[in-house]
């Protein structure tokens, strides 16, 4: 095997440029640094300026089958290893992740453009929390006695699923790989990762971290594109669970390999998540919670964004309004700056994407798109990713902006008369994934949320994912739970029946 020594610093770097660079080219598998077999590479590019900061190693079928061989091999000694004793483990990581939370804050923030203070520095420490709570669980993995006959002991026992192949997008590439890689070892599988093209850097990183407490061979990670590299990782004969984080696309072929092989799958796919504002609500808090729940800090690449936001008529002119004023005060620019709101795009496909929306909102009759905030003045980042946040207004229910993932800056206010009507429109929807209601009146608001199809429902608050509570969509949102105990027991073990006849 071609071994490549670490060149990373022992302790958390502060210059994430060099940390980028000493990160190049490489996968980990085996709990080392090793180049793909076939010797490619491709670039890793900042979108703020759009220099080229390190290169990915580009693997393919054999650099997978190497993974997840050494994945397999692992897995045997792991799931020997008692479970509360792989949960202190984890524990331990958690403490590590933490130490780095701020080195791993610049790295992702300068691989993704996603601003350090609000975003980037906030995702690493959530990284940290997800570890502690998995590292926690390991005693949960527990079964049950059943009654059977008086001289049969009927007992039944969580064993592991064996290697998991965790695919993972870029847009929180370092929380969505915790979701996956904390339960699956804690329950004692190992973990193949295949990271995003766009992100290989951060998670890379946390491997090496991981390395340090956890045995070789546990988690291992390849970069690489999708078909080349993502494809061979489901495909593989020893993988057998699949977890994956993506585009509805990407997680129906995805789900065609699993059904061919017969495997769980865990799929998350993202979302149209509706917005529901009540007149009677906290106007100025709900303003507020409408900027965190449209993600505009992430540039609205999140799969819970609130995209879709209809507020009561009596106030909607003032809710545009005031939302306006807001986000215009919001501050474009460096990512790695700390001054900075809000960043750029992650690579110049989904900027093209979300400008297509952009101009299809635009020309469509009757709308108004409002830009706010403003473009950067930094000659050094003219070449970033840049999008101005845009508030559409006058759009229908049958707009392509309404019904489609645009996974960037852009949200449709409509306004509503009537509780039902609106949330026919909310359901109205081929996602469900999350949604949130703004009002001081909880009858209407639990109501509402009960019949909402959607896998999180938040009223007065649209938080990200939490740890400890269960994540996921229905209808194209996804399959599958994460976060929480029950997606560690359902979707990372199987439960075994054993009977002992004593008679
Ligand atoms: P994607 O679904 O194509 O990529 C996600 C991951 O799947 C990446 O690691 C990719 O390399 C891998 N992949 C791609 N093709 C594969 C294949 N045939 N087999 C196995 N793995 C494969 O998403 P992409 O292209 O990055 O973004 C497209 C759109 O998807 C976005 O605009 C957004 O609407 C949505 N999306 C949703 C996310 C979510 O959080 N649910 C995250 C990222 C994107
Ligand atoms: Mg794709």
């Amino acid at each position: 095997m071609l071994d490549t020594p670490l060149k990373t610093p022992e302790a958390p770097s502060t210059d994430p440029f060099a940390l980028a660079k000493a990160l190049s080219g490489v996968h980990f598998i085996g709990g080392r640094f090793v180049p793909a077999r076939s010797g490619k590479t491709f670039p890793v590019v900042n979108p703020a300026t759009g220099a080229e900061v390190a290169t990915a190693a580009e693997g393919d079928a054999a650099d997978v089958d190497a993974a997840v061989q050494d994945a397999a091999r692992a897995q045997k000694a792991w799931a020997k290893v008692p479970a509360r004793k792989r949960g202190a483990l984890v524990h331990q990581c958690a403490a590590l992740l933490k130490a780095h939370a701020d080195e791993l804050g610049h790295l992702i923030a300068l691989e993704t453009g996603k601003a350090l203070r609000t975003e980037s520095r906030v995702e690493a420490n959530v990284v940290a929390d997800i570890f502690e709570f998995f590292g926690g669980l390991g005693g949960e993995l527990k079964g049950e006695s059943v009654p059977f006959a008086p001289d049969v002991l009927s007992v039944t026992v969580r064993e592991p699923l064996g290697v998991v192949g965790a695919i993972i997008p870029w847009n929180v590439p370092m929380l969505l790989m915790a979701l996956k890689i904390a339960p699956a070892l804690v329950a004692g599988n190992t973990v193949v990762v295949k990271s995003a093209e766009e992100a290989p850097l951060a998670v890379l990183r946390i491997c090496e971290l991981l390395n340090r407490i956890l045995p070789a061979g546990c988690f291992n990670m390849v970069s690489g594109f999708g078909p080349e590299c993502g494809a061979p990782l489901v495909e593989h004969k020893l993988v057998r669970k699949v977890t994956f984080t993506g585009s509805v696309e990407t997680g129906k072929i995805v789900a065609r390999t699993a059904a061919e092989k017969l495997i769980p799958l865990t799929l998350e796919l993202g979302g149209k998540s509706p917005m529901i504002v009540f007149a009677d609500c906290d106007f100025d808090k709900t303003v507020a919670g409408a900027l965190t729940s449209m993600r505009f800090t992430r540039q609205g690449q999140s799969c819970t964004a609130a995209s879709r936001i209809y507020v009561e008529r009596p106030i909607f002119d003032r809710f545009v309004t005031a939302m306006k004023d807001a986000v215009n005060k919001m501050v474009m620019g460096d990512p790695l700056d700390e001054k900075t709101d809000i960043g750029t795009i992650v690579s110049e496909g989904q900027l093209e994407k979300v400008k297509a929306f952009i101009a299809e909102g635009t020309a469509t009759p009757g709308a108004t798109a409002h830009v706010c905030s403003a473009m950067p003045t930094d000659p050094a980042l003219k070449k970033g990713l840049f999008i101005q946040p845009v508030i559409f207004t006058g759009l229908t229910g049958q707009s392509r902006l309404v019904r489609e993932e645009i996974f960037g800056p852009v949200t449709v206010m409509q306004p509503f008369d009537d509780a039902e009507a609106v949330l026919a429109e909310a359901n109205d929807s081929d996602y469900g994934l999350a949604a949130s209601l703004w009002t001081n009146n909880l009858k209407i608001g639990l109501d509402l949320a009960h019949r909402l199809e959607a896998g999180l429902v938040q009223i007065n608050q649209n938080l990200v994912v939490q740890a400890n509570l269960s994540y996921g969509g229905v209808k194209s949102s996804g399959l599958g739970k994460e976060a929480s105990l029950e997606a560690m027991l359902e979707h990372f073990t199987h439960k075994k029946t054993i009977m002992v006849n004593m008679g």
